[in-house]
């Protein structure tokens, strides 16, 4: 939350003001009283599934990424960068297995360009550089899969790859280079676009299905045309994800903008088809953790492919945490394989919803905007059967609470609130949700006592008790409640109201001001 202070001129002075919007804080935790016995329950009847669009589409018949791939890739961290060599490969490898990643479902540690020398040896293969890959891509491919975990390389459907430098593409090379991929060990290839000579992109990336499947190895098949061709269409029998968009960067916008372009494709992926809004910057420096947070829900809401982008050997806690998530990965890797859809979209206030295996919806509020904001839906609108309580897990916060049906949060600015939401009968067993607020946002005038008026309210169907609101403001602020800010309890559906005095200090300078 913050608040504005501004200077305005009025009665021939200079004052002051700023609009107040406040965080309120259940200091005391919220918890559910015993539930009656004959707690009212309406169980779950008919689930509103869509008919996927790709329900009918042809798909590649080999069973492979019926989630969406996790693992690595370099390109995001290092690019072409010397630090992209053996050591980088392995010592992910060992961090998938020593931070926990390998458990949390990452497989694939994969490579990008700029692996190869420029040139083909004299058979026409290609090769490896020797001061990047000293002993060779399959002693690599070896080590990685030693750690029980998949291995995955790069080349381009161009007569050379994207790199400047020009690699060799696979274009022409398509059997042999298939062959070498498959002697080597790799279990899963990008396919890139460039340098492809204006040849049917269809026909390029079909002729490297081919080889791929001549081969006999199981090879998870990346297409990466940057969606020019529109491969959602075409591509379900032609590779297992495709990208849907040019490059990411490791900023908000970049991220921002390739999540709406990625958005509106949700009928076009499922098992075995996957949409790619391309690699993850999870920790690469160029977004707050709030906003990876954002992305990773993002990505894990659309069935996106989860391929860390971050040196982890560089990688922060809180980067380690993000990405292992498992309560968010368990939304990406849902075995239904349903892209998340948008429920709503309102002045960067977004509702996002997708179906799960087990009946139940997860919904993403997420706040494009620069401010907190208040998204509120409902379990009915998200899909979900009648019932007379729902649980309500927030999948950041690990914490799980019931409904009886309005699901809401305040999100911070750049933040998603990510629940899994589920008709249980045991609903009652959580504690309930409640919801805080500031019902008015009044103008506050440095060194002038302003009023303000907070709620808390009980979404749930059981009673709140021993409930303790506290309004938290910058140093040096006051605030005072005015009226109780405390209740025994507090009844389904009831809310609390607060009134509050706060205090600016004169001299407080114009400014925003956060409220956490
Ligand atoms: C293209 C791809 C990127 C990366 C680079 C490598 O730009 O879209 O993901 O693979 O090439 O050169």
């Amino acid at each position: 939350m913050r608040v504005h202070i501004g200077t305005i001129h009025r009665r021939g002075h200079r004052r002051i003001v700023g609009a107040l919007s406040a965080a309120l804080l259940c200091t005391a935790g919220v918890t559910a009283l015993p539930a009656a016995a004959d707690a009212p329950h309406t169980p779950g009847t008919t689930d509103t599934a869509h008919t996927s669009r790709t329900a009918a589409a042809p798909r590649l018949p080999d069973g492979l990424a019926q989630t969406p791939p996790m693992g690595f890739n370099n390109w995001n961290s290092t690019q072409c960068r010397a630090e992209f060599n053996e050591e980088m490969v392995k010592g992910i490898a060992d961090l998938f297995l020593a931070k926990g990643l390998k458990d949390a479902g990452y497989q694939y540690v994969n490579l990008d360009d700029c692996w190869a020398l420029p040139t083909r040896d004299g058979n026409g293969k290609l090769v490896p550089d020797p001061r990047r890959f000293p002993h060779g891509i399959k002693a690599v491919a070896d080590y990685v899969h030693a750690k029980g975990l998949k291995f995955g390389i790069y080349t381009s459907a161009g007569i050379k790859t994207c790199n400047s430098a020009g690699f060799p593409g696979g274009l022409g090379h398509e059997r042999s280079d298939a062959q070498q991929f498959a002697d080597w060990g790799v279990d899963y290839l990008k396919y890139d676009n460039c340098n492809n000579l204006g040849v049917d992109a269809k026909q390029r990336y079909r002729t490297m299905r081919d080889a791929l499947k001549a081969t006999g190895r199981p090879i998870v098949y990346s297409i990466c045309e940057w969606g020019e061709n529109k491969p959602w269409e075409w591509a379900s029998d032609v590779g297992h994800l495709w990208r849907t968009t040019g490059d990411i960067s490791d900023s908000w916008s970049s991220m921002l903008g390739i999540a709406k372009q990625n958005l509106p494709l949700a009928p076009y992926a499922g098992p075995g088809h996957w949409n790619d809004p391309d690699m993850l910057e999870v920790g690469n420096g160029g977004m707050t953790d709030t906003e990876y947070r954002s992305h990773f829900s993002l990505w894990a809401m659309m069935s996106a492919p989860l391929l860390i982008g971050s040196d982890l050997r560089k990688a922060t806690p809180e980067t380690f945490e993000i990405l292992s998530n498992k309560d968010v990965i368990a939304v990406d890797q849902d075995a239904l394989g349903k892209q998340a859809t948008v429920l709503k979209s309102d002045s960067g206030r977004w509702t996002l919803v997708k179906q799960l295996a087990d009946g139940g919806r997860a919904v993403a509020l997420f706040n494009e905007t620069g401010q907190p904001q208040r998204i509120t839906t409902t379990a009915r609108d998200a899909g979900l059967p009648q019932s007379a309580g729902y649980r309500l897990r927030d999948l950041w916060q690990h914490r799980d609470t019931h409904t009886t049906g309005t699901i809401s949060a305040t999100v911070p600015a750049h933040g998603t609130t990510v629940f899994r939401v589920t008709a249980d009968k045991r609903w009652a067993s959580y504690p309930p949700a409640v919801e805080t607020g500031i019902d008015h946002a009044p103008l506050v005038e440095a060194g002038t006592p302003a009023a303000v008026r907070s709620t808390v309210r009980n979404l749930g169907g059981t009673p709140a008790s021993d409930l303790t609101v506290t309004l938290k403001t910058p140093q040096g602020w006051q605030s005072k409640a005015t009226t109780p800010a405390t209740a025994r309890a507090l009844a389904g559906g009831r809310t609390l109201t607060t009134s509050w005095r706060i205090t600016a200090p004169a001299g407080t300078a114009p400014g925003a001001y956060d409220l956490p």
